[in-house]
């Protein structure tokens, strides 16, 4: 009875959730439909156009003329670059004070990883593979930004990338699409949370799509791929993103299948509104309307009605919309249908963010006092840091040192502000940010400290230079050839017990149109390694890098290795955290680091081939391998190590044979089996031995990140159903087969048990 009782209660609220909800999209509807009555052709037209005043930081050679005269007349939707909610409630009045319907702006920006108060750069955080806390760092984000007279962040970018060349793998979550999927749609949740209230942001998935498959790892590059690799392999996070309610979509620069994606009706209609059900606002990337041209797919005329006829609704930058719209109107190339369409999910968009309602809903001017850079949030972004790092070594516990050690505290990357933000921190404060050096003396107020530089990032004048373009990150010493700056670090470490070199990219060559062929420490950063070593000091590597690095030589010499990426505003001080044993590092790679950039692309869930290398590399002549490297990675993807040890018990099923709809379920003991707390990621993988499309030697399919205390032990446990096993087959039926599978848990893609079931119909 109590059970009927509750069901019926249960049913009630949710009938009366989508009640309100038909009830509220019916009053949108309403207005938005009376609004666009009264609307003229240019009205509509203008609500398509994205401009920038390149007040923030263009990504493209244009940036819009004229602003004012053209938000005063009504041919501007939204703009971006305009940050501080002083700056866009001045916009906002001159739209309410000179337009005929008063349509108010969108403000957007570049909130990648954090507004204010940076958090690790995405990258890293997903190697926290800690969902909460990736939710909390939008959410923060939203907070700042909307402080800030932002409503719109162009974010979470999803794209999945295998190869570290291209620059911008520091901005997505790495390489595997369970593990970005769970983040696209955590983080949506973060920004938007419902939309209704003041310090929720539209987000913007993106890129749309498949942007990270750039070939040869060259930003803007063609990208090609068999659809079941889409549907499998690439497109899951950017639905993950759309089906946690994600409000909008960018398109990318790159082609599919031969089509610019701002152009692709396939992928912007078919796929993304029909396929998906997306009933959200799609918007260009910057100027990616006009590049078409150069794509080769006509003038900016015919390349406009491609964007809008491919279901594209607002055009970031170019103004293709703005200037060759009517004309394809008065021709017949167009439709007053497609006009009518986009113009419509712009105007619902800005409804659903109460902009009709009050147009200066972000625009408070008395919040960012309170709530930009405030202590939780930096408090927030520390843990995050922390919690994004990955020990890839720590040979006889190198790690962590004692608070009053002697320490030689070498790298130019050691006391250096600019870079501990990382790549697009539009917003970010690198004088707020906390160096290792400050962090150290913070957290270590007895260490005894001797710095030396060591090396300039690079000493390439060609390459600094270009690095350098917008920012100066890479300084270079005038005054000291690199060897007296090697000479000079050499003679601290001999006067030092332990040397902490903070070395690395610097974030202007990771990012956006910073592809490098070249995955190695750049500059004479290897060399000072070397001589480092040579001292006989133990020395610790505090890496920052936006992407994986071909490390393979100085992983082999180092005492230990410590991955940070770029952690943010407060990664000076996470990192002494975790130097000095104040947090033990839980990160576990999102992404694979090779042994040498020729091994590219290389990642876990790949497929098996007729001839796999097999583990006997030496003779093994006719296989699918090197001649000069093995396949195996040099840091395998999921894997991180912890100040204390985890041990796995036996893999334990609850059957072995399955039919239908029966669960699954496998445990494993988890040990913490050293002498300090810590959180280990437990991962599941499953290989499905047999299919009508080959399938990859393990897919991550579930993972658990669990905290024991020393000597706790915990039984960990994954219900397996056949929604796991679906995949996309070769006609594109999203189904299961019947077969054998490989369950696999473990600590890392390489380290895992295995036990093998049978599931049938
Ligand atoms: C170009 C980048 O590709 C995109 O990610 C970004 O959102 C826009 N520029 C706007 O800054």
């Amino acid at each position: 009875m109590k059970n009927i009782v509750s069901t019926l209660i249960f049913s009630l609220l949710v009938f009366n959730q989508s009640l309100q909800a038909q009830l509220s999209d019916r009053k949108m509807d309403s207005f938005v439909r009376s609004l666009m009555k009264k609307m003229s052709l240019d009205e509509k037209i203008g609500q398509l156009n994205l401009i920038t005043p390149g007040w923030g930081v263009p990504t493209g050679a244009v940036v819009s003329t004229d602003v004012e005269s053209k938000i005063k007349s009504g041919k501007v939707g939204g703009m971006f670059g305009v940050i501080g909610a002083a700056n866009t409630r001045r916009i906002q009045e001159m739209v309410m004070t000179n337009t005929r319907l008063k349509i108010p702006l969108f403000f957007g920006s570049d909130v990648i990883h954090g507004h204010k108060t940076n958090f690790p750069i995405p990258l890293g955080l997903a190697c926290s593979w800690d969902m909460a806390l990736i939710e909390k760092t939008a959410r923060v984000a939203a907070t700042e930004a909307s402080a800030d007279g932002l409503n719109w962040t162009f974010s979470p970018m999803v794209d999945i990338c295998r190869d570290p060349r291209w620059g911008r793998i520091a901005e997505g979550s790495g390489e595997d699409p369970f593990l970005g999927s769970a983040i696209a749609a955590a983080m949506v949740r973060g920004y938007q949370g419902d939309m209704s209230q003041p310090d929720q942001i539209m987000s913007c998935v993106k890129h749309f799509a498949l942007y990270g498959a750039s070939e040869g790892g060259r930003d803007y590059n063609t990208t090609d791929m068999s659809r079941q690799r889409m549907y499998n392999e690439y497109l899951p996070p950017y639905k993950a993103a759309v089906d946690a309610g994600c409000a909008s979509v960018m398109t990318s620069f790159n082609e599919i299948d031969g089509i610019p994606a701002t152009g692709n009706r396939w992928l912007v209609t078919d796929l993304l509104r029909k396929q998906w059900g997306f009933a959200g606002l799609v918007v260009t990337d910057y100027t990616s309307v006009n590049e078409m041209t150069d794509h080769g797919m006509g003038d900016l005329q015919t390349v406009s009605a491609l964007a809008l006829h491919a279901g594209v609704d607002m055009d970031m930058v170019g103004e293709g919309f703005l200037t060759t719209l009517k004309k394809s109107l008065d021709e017949g190339r167009i439709s007053m249908k497609e006009i009518d369409q986009a113009c419509r999910r712009i105007l619902e968009a800005k409804y659903k963010l109460g902009l009709f309602q009050n147009p200066y809903r972000y625009c408070d001017e008395s919040r960012a006092a309170r709530d930009i850079l405030s202590a939780p949030h930096r408090a927030a972004a520390r843990t995050a840091a922390a919690s994004s790092f990955v020990l890839l070594k720590n040979q006889n516990n190198t790690l962590p040192l004692s608070k009053n050690a002697n320490i030689a505290l070498v790298g130019p990357l050691a006391d250096n502000k600019r870079n501990m933000l990382g790549t697009w921190a539009v917003s970010g404060v690198p004088e707020e940010a906390v160096t290792v050096m400050e962090g150290i003396k913070n957290v270590a107020k007895d260490a005894n400290i001797r710095y030396a530089k060591g090396a300039n990032i690079s000493d390439d004048p060609t390459f600094v230079k270009r690095a350098n373009a917008f920012a100066e990150e890479i300084t270079v010493e005038k005054d000291r050839t690199p060897q007296q700056l090697l000479e000079e670090a050499v003679r601290v470490a001999q006067a030092s017990d332990v040397v902490v070199a903070v070395l690395g990219e610097s974030a202007n060559i990771t990012g956006e149109a910073a592809s490098r062929s070249n995955i190695t420490l750049p500059g004479n950063q290897t060399a000072l390694i070397n001589a480092l070593v040579a001292t006989g000091k133990p020395v610790i590597l505090v890496l920052f890098t936006g992407r994986p690095l071909a490390l393979e030589q100085e992983a082999g010499s180092v005492g230990a290795l410590l991955n940070v990426w770029f952690g943010g505003t407060e990664a000076g001080n996470a990192v002494a955290d975790v130097l000095f044993g104040d947090v033990n590092p839980s990160g576990k790679l999102a992404v694979t680091f090779p042994r040498n950039v020729g091994q590219i692309p290389l990642y876990y869930n790949h497929k098996n081939t007729g001839r796999p290398e097999g583990p006997d590399q030496i003779g093994n002549r006719f296989r699918s391998n090197y001649l000069d490297v093995p396949n195996t990675p040099l840091f395998p993807f999921g894997f991180g190590l912890s100040y204390t040890s985890f041990e796995y018990g036996p893999l334990q099923l609850n059957k072995t044979s399955l039919t239908g709809s029966e669960i699954l379920t496998a445990s494993i003991q988890l040990s913490n089996t050293g002498n300090v707390d810590g959180s280990e990621v437990v991962q599941l993988y499953i290989r499905d031995l047999v299919g009508s499309s080959t399938r990859p030697v393990q897919a991550l399919k579930s993972f658990q990140k669990v905290f024991l205390k020393h000597g706790e032990r915990r039984t960990v446990t994954f219900n397996i159903s056949t929604e796991d096993l679906k995949y996309y087959q070769y006609d594109l039926t999203h189904d299961w087969e019947a077969g054998d599978f490989d369950i696999m848990i473990g600590s890392d893609a390489t380290t895992v048990k295995t036990a093998r079931i049978k599931w049938s119909r």
